[in-house]
C-alpha cells in the first residue's frame, strides 16, 4: 500500500485540540459510540450558546425514518447567531471575523465581531422590518461579498430559513427553488465579480421572479454600481434599509430542531432536493469538526476558498468558523486572476494559517508549474485542506511538498450537504495521512460498507459506504417531501443512511473514497445529477433523447459526456453541440456544460425500455472492450454504431 505519513511536528505542538493523537482520538471515538447521547450533550453545553440547555440527546431511528424522523438536543432552544456572532462580539470585540478578499487583489476589508454584530443586528432588523417572520424562507443569490454571510446570520437572527442558491445558477433555477420552498424574500446583488467578470444577479433574479411570484421583496446589495433592472415597491437597497436599520436587536429563540436553512442539491432523479438542517445538531457539528480537523487556533487566520452557495461554504466559511470565533476569508475572486498565483498571494498577504480548496483547484494549479507557488511565502501555511471529489495521489504530494513544503499536514476531508459537516479526515494533528485516503471517520459517525446484496463487509473490502447512526449534523428531511428523503437515503439499504459512493476500506481501516456508485456526477467538485442535463437537453427542440454519464477528466475529476439522439431531420454539428450548452446554462447555470456530445441513433435499451445507463458509461470511460452482457438489448446494432461512433 502506499505511504504513511505522520503528523509533522509543526501542527502537533501548541494545540488546545481535544484530540492530540491516536489515543485521545480512538477514546473519544469510543465514547462517540458506547454514549452517543452524553458525547454530544457535552460536546454542545460546553461550545455552543444555548438559551435552554438541552438534556435530550437523538431520538429517531434510521429503520423508520418517515414515523420516527431524527432530531437532536430536542428539548433546548438557542439561536445560533449567539453562538456565531454575540459571544465573540462580547468576549473579542476587535478580533477580525471576516477577512473579505475582493475580486481585485488588496481592495478588500475586515470586518471584527463587533461590527459582524452591528451588521448582523441591522440586518435583522431590516428583514424584520420588510416582513420576513421566524418560519419563513430567504433565497440568498449572492456573489462572494461579506453581506453574504451577513443576510444568512440575519435570517438565522430572526429565526427565518435561508436557502442560498450558489450565483451561477440560472433565473429557471432560482425560479424553481423559490417555488419549492415558497419564499417571501430574495437578497441578492447588483452584480457579481469573478476575474473582472461581471455577473448580473440583481437582473438573473428579476428574470426569476417574472410572472406570478411568492416574493414580495428584493433585497439589493450595490457591489459595482451596475446598471440593474428595478422594481418600484419590491426592491430594496440593502444600503438603504440595512444601513439605517437599528443596531440593537435581540435574536429570536428557536427550538434546537427549528429548520436554520434549505440547501438544494442534486441527487439521481427529478429536481434537485431541499435539505434542511436544523439550528442546535447543524452548529454543533460543524463548530466541533472545525475545531478538531483544522486544528483551529486562537490566532489562526483560515481561508477556505469555496463558495457559500454550496455545503462547504455554509458549514466551513460561515457557521463552523464563526461558532468557533475564528477569522474566516470570504474570497471573491477565482484561482487564476489575475494568474495562477492568487491562492499563494492570499496566504502571503493575509497570513493564512489553515487554507481548504477543492482538489480539481490543485490539480488546475499544479499543471501551471511550481513558480506561481515558490514566489509567495508561505511559511504561515500550518493545515492543507480538501473537499468535494476524490484526490488523486499525485496533486496530494503536490500541495503537500510544493504547497505546504512538506511542513503542513494534509486533511483530505470526506462529507455531503447531507452530512452537514465533515464525516471521514483525518484530525491534524492526530491522524497519520496516505495520500488518497480521507482515513478515519469523525467520532460519532459509524462508517458501514455493504455489498450489493447489503451485507455488511468487514474488515479491509470495497463496497456502498454507508452511515450506522444518526449524528447531529445530518440533514433532517427534504423540504415539503419527508417522503422523497426516507426513499432517497434509508431504503436502499435498510435501517442505514446510504451516502450514494463507494469507498474501499484498508487492513489499517483507512477509509478510500471511489466516487459515485448513482447518477450523480461530480465536476470540479461540483455536485451534478445527470437527469437534470438529460431533462434540460431533451427540452431543446432538435432532441428527440440524451443519456448523460460522467468520465474521468485529468482536471475536473469527471467530465460530463452526453449522447444525443437527434429528431428526425436534424444532423448533428459543432454548432448543435454549442447550442445545447447554451440551452444547459439557460436552463441550469454556468456551471453546467456538457464536455462531449457523441450524437448517436438511439439509446441502449433494455426490451422493457429501460436505458442501460453501464453501456454509456463503459464507452464514454473508453472503455467499450468492458460492456459485459449485452444480450438483454433490444437492439444491439444501437452498441455497435455508439462504439464506432465520433465525439464532438
Ligand atoms: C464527493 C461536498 C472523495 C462525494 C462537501 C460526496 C468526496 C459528494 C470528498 C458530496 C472527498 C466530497 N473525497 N469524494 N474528500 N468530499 N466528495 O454534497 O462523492 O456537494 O458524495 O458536498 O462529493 O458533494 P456535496
Amino acid at each position: 500500500m502506499s505511504d504513511v505519513y505522520p503528523v509533522p511536528d509543526r501542527v502537533r505542538i501548541g494545540t488546545n485540540n481535544p484530540i492530540t493523537s491516536m489515543d485521545t482520538y480512538r477514546s473519544a471515538a469510543a465514547h462517540a459510540q458506547n454514549d452517543p447521547d452524553q458525547f454530544w450533550l457535552d460536546e454542545t453545553r460546553r461550545n455552543v450558546v444555548w438559551r435552554t440547555p438541552p438534556t435530550l440527546g437523538v431520538s429517531g431511528n434510521f429503520r423508520n425514518i418517515v414515523d420516527s424522523p431524527i432530531t437532536w438536543f430536542a428539548d433546548g432552544t438557542l439561536n445560533i447567531t449567539e453562538s456565531c456572532v454575540d459571544r465573540h462580539a462580547a468576549e473579542h470585540p476587535n478580533k477580525v471575523a471576516i477577512v473579505w478578499e475582493s475580486d481585485t487583489p488588496g481592495e478588500g476589508y475586515n470586518i471584527t465581531y463587533k461590527e459582524l454584530h452591528q451588521q448582523v443586528c441591522q440586518a435583522a432588523n431590516a428583514l424584520s422590518g420588510m416582513g420576513l417572520k421566524k418560519g419563513e424562507r430567504a433565497i440568498i443569490y449572492m456573489g462572494m461579498v461579506p453581506e453574504a454571510a451577513i443576510a444568512m446570520l440575519a435570517c438565522a437572527r430572526i429565526g427565518a430559513v435561508h436557502s442560498v442558491v450558489f450565483g451561477g445558477f440560472s433565473a429557471e433555477a432560482i425560479r424553481d427553488r423559490v417555488r419549492d420552498c415558497g419564499a417571501e424574500i430574495v437578497i441578492t446583488q447588483d452584480q457579481g465579480l469573478r476575474g473582472t467578470k461581471a455577473i448580473p444577479l440583481k437582473n438573473i433574479a428579476d428574470q426569476a421572479l417574472q410572472g406570478e411570484s411568492s416574493v414580495k421583496q428584493v433585497l439589493v446589495v450595490q457591489r459595482t454600481g451596475g446598471d440593474v433592472t428595478w422594481v418600484d415597491g419590491r426592491d430594496v437597497w440593502w444600503h438603504d434599509a440595512v444601513g439605517n436599520a437599528s443596531t440593537e436587536h435581540t435574536a429570536v429563540e428557536c427550538a434546537a430542531e427549528d429548520p436554520l436553512f434549505i440547501l438544494y442539491t442534486s441527487g439521481s432523479t427529478g429536481k434537485p432536493k431541499g435539505l434542511v438542517h436544523t439550528c442546535g445538531g447543524y452548529i454543533t457539528y460543524t463548530q466541533y469538526t472545525h475545531r478538531t480537523v483544522f486544528d483551529l487556533r486562537d490566532d489562526d487566520v483560515y481561508a477556505c476558498v469555496a463558495d457559500v452557495g454550496w455545503i462547504t461554504g455554509h458549514s466551513y466559511i460561515v457557521y463552523g468558523p464563526l461558532a468557533n470565533g475564528a477569522t474566516t476569508v470570504m474570497f471573491e475572486s477565482v484561482p487564476t486572476f489575475p494568474d495562477a498565483g492568487r491562492y499563494w498571494d492570499l496566504v502571503e498577504r493575509h497570513k493564512v494559517t489553515i487554507f481548504y480548496t477543492a482538489p480539481t483547484a490543485i490539480r488546475a494549479l499544479a499543471a501551471q508549474g511550481d513558480a506561481f507557488v515558490t514566489k509567495y511565502d508561505r511559511s504561515s501555511l500550518r493545515v492543507l485542506g480538501t473537499v468535494g471529489e476524490p484526490i488523486n495521489p499525485d496533486a496530494w504530494e503536490w500541495y503537500y511538498n510544493v504547497v505546504g513544503e512538506r511542513r503542513c499536514n494534509i486533511v483530505d476531508t470526506w462529507w455531503q450537504t447531507e452530512t452537514g459537516g465533515i464525516a471521514i479526515a483525518p484530525i491534524a494533528p492526530a491522524t497519520p495521512t496516505k495520500p488518497g485516503s480521507a482515513t478515519l471517520p469523525m467520532p460519532g459517525i459509524l462508517p458501514v460498507l455493504l455489498d450489493t446484496d447489503g451485507e455488511r463487509i468487514t474488515g479491509p473490502g470495497e463496497g456502498r459506504l454507508c452511515i450506522d447512526h444518526p449524528w447531529p449534523g445530518l440533514a433532517r428531511t427534504v423540504w415539503g417531501d419527508h417522503d422523497r428523503y426516507g426513499a432517497v437515503y434509508f431504503t436502499t439499504f435498510r435501517g442505514y443512511y446510504f451516502t450514494g459512493d463507494g469507498c474501499r476500506r484498508d487492513a489499517d481501516g483507512y477509509y478510500w473514497i471511489t466516487g459515485r456508485v448513482d447518477d450523480v456526477i461530480n465536476v470540479s467538485g461540483h455536485r451534478m445529477g445527470t437527469a437534470e442535463f438529460e431533462s434540460a437537453l431533451v427540452s431543446d427542440e432538435s432532441v428527440a433523447e440524451a443519456g448523460v454519464v460522467g468520465y474521468p477528466h485529468p482536471i475536473k475529476g469527471q467530465g460530463v459526456y452526453a449522447y444525443i439522439v437527434l429528431q428526425p431531420g436534424v444532423t448533428g454539428s459543432e454548432a448543435l453541440a454549442k447550442e445545447l450548452n447554451l440551452t444547459l446554462r439557460r436552463l441550469i447555470g454556468a456551471h453546467a456544460r456538457v464536455d462531449l456530445y457523441q450524437f448517436v441513433p438511439g439509446l441502449p435499451k433494455t426490451r422493457s425500455g429501460k436505458v442501460m445507463r453501464r453501456i454509456l458509461r463503459k464507452v464514454a470511460e473508453g472503455e467499450p472492450e468492458k460492456l459485459g452482457d449485452i444480450s438483454t438489448l433490444a437492439d444491439p446494432s444501437v452498441v455497435e454504431a455508439i462504439v464506432a461512433g465520433c465525439k464532438l
